[in-house]
């Protein structure tokens, strides 16, 4: 199968685990017998320091005409004090919205081997979670009416929270489907005590629920959901939240697994094109240190096999070479605790690929 992919390799450790995870993609592409064609683009930072823009519309109309984009990471300090419209951020942002990305998939998985990397006591992780997190990811306060205003109370700034019923309909759609081909069973998180967009968040995922009465639907506010994943993460199944409760969220579950290094993510529209991105950012403080954990972005190749591609097969191989390279022990710095040896990018990259090249598939 012959897949379009562009490459957005962004920022700080963005360009390091993006060439991990393309060495990875060349393996499934020779042992699979396929062909990924690959264009690369530029934007965040790197493309505002080369053309005073972060998303150049050449950039936007080669994601566009893709199946599917491979993204690392944008931002840095050295952007920080850039106008919003011109900061790295704008890079992400602005694919979403253009390529009409509203659902993001961000699987918050325990992996066995890694127990002991994370925060949680023993007890309370039991055999371990696997959360399906979805993110609606186009609509709410990060797209809504912006700016600032003078108040009886001096100068203030607003972001509005806006969702529209068509928004919530369609997210809730995803993450219903989702919990059918698990184990049936959704959180809805909003905060309805307070928000007037949560009511109406809370009454359209009600509203759908009927449409899938096999689901056991639960609706918990944000401040209890972050407390509830923490006291007993195993209670979870799919959680389906807002832009910027699953933004906050998502970071809190990804700290759970061990590493926020370890995190894949999805971002999916109305058909099968799709940006798969690490949850993680750009990390300065390591770049070109080659101590970027590599696996998020590899097992959002995966993620990218699997829903741009349809090809269950090369996904799933790609997370048991991951799943092997951790249960042999192998650690980056971010999971390596206390006498552990760590390892660095490249030779992570390396024996993950052979893993691949090792596998016996039936
Ligand atoms: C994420 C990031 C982005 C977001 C930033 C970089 C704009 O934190 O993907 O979680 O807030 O969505
Ligand atoms: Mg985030």
């Amino acid at each position: 199968m012959e897949i379009n992919i562009a490459i957005a390799k962004g920022d700080g450790i963005g360009p390091e685990i993006i060439d991990s995870a393309m060495e990875i993609l060349d393996t499934i592409e020779k042992k699979f017998n396929h062909k990924f064609i690959y264009k690369e683009v530029s934007l965040g930072g790197y493309a505002y320091d080369r053309c005073g823009d972060p998303l150049p519309k050449e950039t936007i109309d080669i994601c566009k005409s893709s199946d599917a984009i491979l993204f690392g990471a944008v931002g840095g300090r050295k952007w920080d004090n850039l106008p919003v419209d011109k900061r790295p951020e704008r890079a992400i942002l602005g694919l979403r919205e253009e390529l009409g990305l509203y659902a993001n998939l961000r699987p918050g998985i325990l992996f066995n081997s890694l127990k002991d990397a994370s925060p949680l006591k023993a007890e309370i992780i039991g055999d371990g979670f696997d959360i399906a997190l979805i993110r609606e990811l186009t609509g709410g306060i990060y797209f809504g009416e912006k700016g600032y205003k003078d108040t009886p109370r001096g100068k203030g700034a607003y972001d509005i929270e806006l969702y529209t019923e068509m928004e919530i309909e369609r997210i809730a759609k995803v993450a219903f489907n989702t919990a059918m081909k698990r184990n049936k069973k959704l959180t809805s998180v909003d905060k309805a005590n307070v928000l007037e967009a949560s009511r109406l968040w809370r009454k359209t995922v009600e509203k759908i629920g009927k449409l899938y009465p096999e689901v056991k639907l639960d609706h918990i506010y944000i401040d209890n959901a972050s407390m509830q994943v923490i006291r007993d993460p195993r209670q979870f199944d799919v959680i389906l939240t807002s832009n910027l409760f699953g933004d906050i969220l998502s970071d809190e579950i990804s700290m759970l697994t061990g590493s926020i290094g370890l995190l894949p993510s999805a971002s999916l529209g109305e058909k099968n094109k799709g940006l798969y991105e690490p949850i993680h950012g750009s990390a300065p403080d390591i770049v070109g240190s080659n101590k970027a954990n590599p696996i998020a972005t590899i097992l959002s190749a995966a993620l990218l096999l699997q829903h741009s591609g349809g090809l269950e097969k090369e996904s799933k191989t790609i997370e048991m070479a991951v799943h092997k390279a951790l249960a042999d022990g192998y650690r980056t710095a971010d999971i390596a605790r206390g006498n552990e040896d760590a390892i660095g990018t490249k030779e992570m990259t390396e024996i993950i690929k052979k893993n691949i090249e090792k596998m016996v598939l039936n």
